[in-house]
């Protein structure tokens, strides 16, 4: 094939993916990019907790059901994002202290999304991250950061949500996903420690998920990263790459690096144009504020 998705699926790999929504799916140059050169979707924002359950015990899935729907009837695969996560979750949920009151409610939340799409996603990123002015689940040296959920379970929280989501959705690849994974550094190896915490008490997790959100000149431990994750034995991710300024060679670095790791089965760039990306002002993606195709992104099919 043809593209960066079949490219990358000439060596055996999944898929490479985007994120979108509504808004990005509405503008007509995305959508006939990603027909193109894409094979799955990740819902930018529609799937995450304020956007699904802001009030407690009321649905809304009008923004993940648009973007499922597209990806059904254009034959792309869906990674879910995100079942658990530190921010983008209501005040209503942050405030729980209660053991057997957060328990109920991250069932809920967990089992209603993941049944409502059960059979239709191919990855979900449970990101595991906490409350607060921070980010993420991990600490840069890689030990459990402050949340809602780690205060109230303890580490425990990982295996009980990848639990509910195993039930909801028997077939579907559960990843846990981080940033600053992007090298072998203290982060990856707490994380590869954590997985196989958890997967010592049965296949839990299946996959972890490298976001990869670079500076410039940032890619030249991405081989080694993935590496280190991969030594877990699970699938490994690139899931929501994107590097400042978009230099031909620090692309192609990381997209060397994920063909040459067996393991590394999907990778995702955050976006399609510069123009709707979460940090437009650094232009760190493969096609430029006008739709048009970048250096980066002759580079990147040449180099697969
Ligand atoms: O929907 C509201 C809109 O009603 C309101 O008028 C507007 C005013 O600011 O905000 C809109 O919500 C914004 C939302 O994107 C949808 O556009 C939020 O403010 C904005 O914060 C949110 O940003 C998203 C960010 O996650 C939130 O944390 C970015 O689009 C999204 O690209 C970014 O993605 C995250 C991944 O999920 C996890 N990893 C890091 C990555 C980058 O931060």
């Amino acid at each position: 094939g043809s593209g960066l998705n079949g490219k990358f699926k000439s060596h055996g790999r999944v898929f490479w993916g985007t994120c979108a929504d509504s808004n990005t799916l509405n503008i007509g140059q995305i959508a006939t990019i990603i027909k193109s050169d894409f094979g799955g979707l990740t819902p930018e924002n529609s799937m995450k907790w304020d956007a699904t359950e802001n009030t407690q015990g009321v649905f809304t899935f009008s923004g993940s059901d648009a973007l499922v729907n597209w990806a059904v009837s254009n034959g792309k695969m869906i990674r879910g994002h995100n079942f658990i996560w530190h921010t983008q979750i209501p005040s209503w949920v942050t405030s729980i202290n209660n053991k057997a009151t957060l328990q109920s409610v991250m069932q809920k939340h967990i089992s209603t999304l993941g049944g409502r799409y059960a059979g239709k996603i191919y990855g979900r990123t449970p990101n595991r991250m906490l409350i607060g002015t921070d980010s993420e689940i991990l600490n840069e040296d890689g030990s459990l950061r402050s949340s809602v959920w780690s205060n109230v379970f303890g580490e425990s929280f990982v295996a009980l949500a990848f639990g509910y989501a195993r039930q909801a959705d028997p077939h579907a690849k559960l990843y846990i996903n981080d940033y600053n994974l992007d090298s072998n550094n203290a982060k990856t190896q707490g994380m590869v420690a954590l997985v196989k915490r958890v997967n010592s008490g049965g296949n839990i997790i299946d996959g972890i998920g490298t976001q990869m959100h670079l500076g410039a000149g940032g890619a030249g431990g991405a081989s080694a990263a993935l590496t280190a994750l991969a030594s877990t034995g699970l699938d490994v991710a690139i899931t929501e790459l994107d590097i400042a300024g978009a230099s031909s060679n620090d692309y192609t670095t990381v997209v060397k690096a994920c063909l040459a790791q067996p393991k590394c089965v999907t990778l995702t760039t955050w976006g399609v144009s510069d123009a709707n990306s979460w940090r437009s002002s650094t232009n760190p993606l493969l096609w430029d504020n006008n739709y048009k195709p970048k250096a980066a992104y002759t580079a990147v099919l040449n180099a697969m």
